[in-house]
């Protein structure tokens, strides 16, 4: 009876265009094989390129043989290791920021640090586009949800006039917007927080690595450093490792250590992913990481430019994520799908993921991509577009 209703869902899944399965992907590279055939990737948040890095493989090697895999507790038992604080000093002098928290995933840093952040009595100000693990730490705080439209500082002001509390206000925004590669207006976003004693959260998984002065995000980007309260960021994408960081004042992260549960009640990362991130954030501040990101910036450029002379519809943009809307759901599986017969996998997005109606494939680009690679890309993407009628 229970598992009949669970067919039943799977059911309306199906129907509705929104049924997802795993498929076997071997590597993180431009070239790769999916479920056995060999395509060009085009899906991967691997930005740089560094998650094939020998660098970031090496310190992961020599971390396991030396402190072998795991930390097998939480750090607040006997999971906190000398690596964790080696990693948390590296992002703290990296980002300019007082101290830094490290998380297991992105997921469990949004979860973690927004519910300990905000709880009953207190509103959370959230972006409409905001990461799915930023609204999951809001309803998982008991806090007031107010969601506000797409980086509409106008609407967010007449909010904030609006929902008083005597408790906290808390301000949430994607620094990069994950499915749409557009940034938020930061600036804007620090004013009004302060205006309205409001604390400001900024979540820079795809900023950071990307933008700014030697990749440190978003907020360093607009010049906001201190007045941000916790950038949240992740290893697990341009920095080419797994896990997550809170940059904040070392008040916070006294209070986050006493605060989030996703640190307290889950054994922490293990020592060969917390090496292979020390290595990450080493590289993405040295020459090598500044011409990875020149390199992925062009890359972005070229395939950007293709598309949009070949009158796709894909928004300006300067980050290595390039949307490009197609609207339907099924229609959004079927480009997919054909883009993978024809050698190349780019990802189609649907609801939940994004609104209803704006289903998408997303383009990610990587530095590892050559201008060859990206020009048959951009022509299989024009070429099947036409063939299903959807440009
Ligand atoms: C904006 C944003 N925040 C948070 C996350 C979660 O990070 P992680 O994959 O490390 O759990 C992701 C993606 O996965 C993301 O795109």
């Amino acid at each position: 009876m229970a598992l009949s209703i669970l067919s039943e869902r799977l059911d309306k899944i199906r129907e509705a265009g929104l049924y997802r399965r795993l498929r076997s992907v071997d590597r993180t590279t431009p070239q790769v094989h999916v479920d056995g055939r060999a395509v060009l990737l085009f899906c991967s948040n691997n930005y740089l390129g560094l998650a094939e890095h020998p660098a970031l493989a090496q310190a992961a090697a020599e971390a396991a043989l030396q402190y072998g895999a795991s930390s097998a507790a939480s750090r607040l038992v006997s999971g906190n290791q000398p690596l964790h604080d080696l990693l948390e000093t590296k992002v703290a002098v990296w980002k300019g920021t007082e101290a830094a928290l490290i998380f297991n995933s992105g997921y469990a840093a949004n979860t973690g640090i927004i519910a300990a952040l905000a709880g009953r009595g207190d509103i959370i100000f959230s972006d409409r586009l905001n990461h799915a693990s930023i609204i999951d730490g809001a309803l998982l705080s008991g806090a007031r949800l107010v969601r506000y439209p797409h980086n509409d500082i106008q609407a967010l002001a007449s909010l904030l006039e609006q929902h008083q509390t005597n408790g906290l206000r808390l301000i949430v925004s994607d620094g990069v917007f994950s499915m749409d590669g557009d940034i938020a207006p930061l600036a804007a976003l620090a004013d009004l927080a302060e205006q309205h004693q409001a604390l400001l959260m900024v979540d820079d998984a795809h900023a950071g690595g990307v933008l700014g002065q030697q990749g440190r995000g978003a907020v360093e980007l607009f010049g906001l450093t201190g007045r941000v309260a916790v950038q949240m960021g992740t290893f697990g994408k341009a920095l080419g490792s797994y896990g997550a960081y809170a940059a904040c004042s070392g008040q916070v992260r006294e209070y986050l250590i006493n605060k989030a549960r996703s640190l307290i009640f889950s054994t922490s990362l293990p020592p060969a992913v917390l090496a292979a991130s020390c290595a990450a954030v080493d590289l993405v501040q040295s020459d090598e990481g500044e011409r990875l990101r020149q390199q992925l910036a062009d890359n972005g450029q070229l395939l950007r430019s293709l598309l949009q002379s070949a009158g796709c519809a894909v928004p300006e943009g300067t980050t290595p994520i390039v949307p490009l809307l197609v609207g339907d759901a099924e229609a959004t599986v079927v480009f997919s799908s054909r883009l993978l017969e024809e050698g190349l996998f780019v990802q189609g997005i649907r609801p939940p993921t994004v609104p209803v109606g704006t289903s998408r494939l997303r383009c990610t680009l990587m530095a590892s991509h050559t201008p060859d690679q990206i020009r048959l890309a951009a022509a299989t993407i024009i070429r099947t577009g036409k063939e299903l009628g959807v440009f």
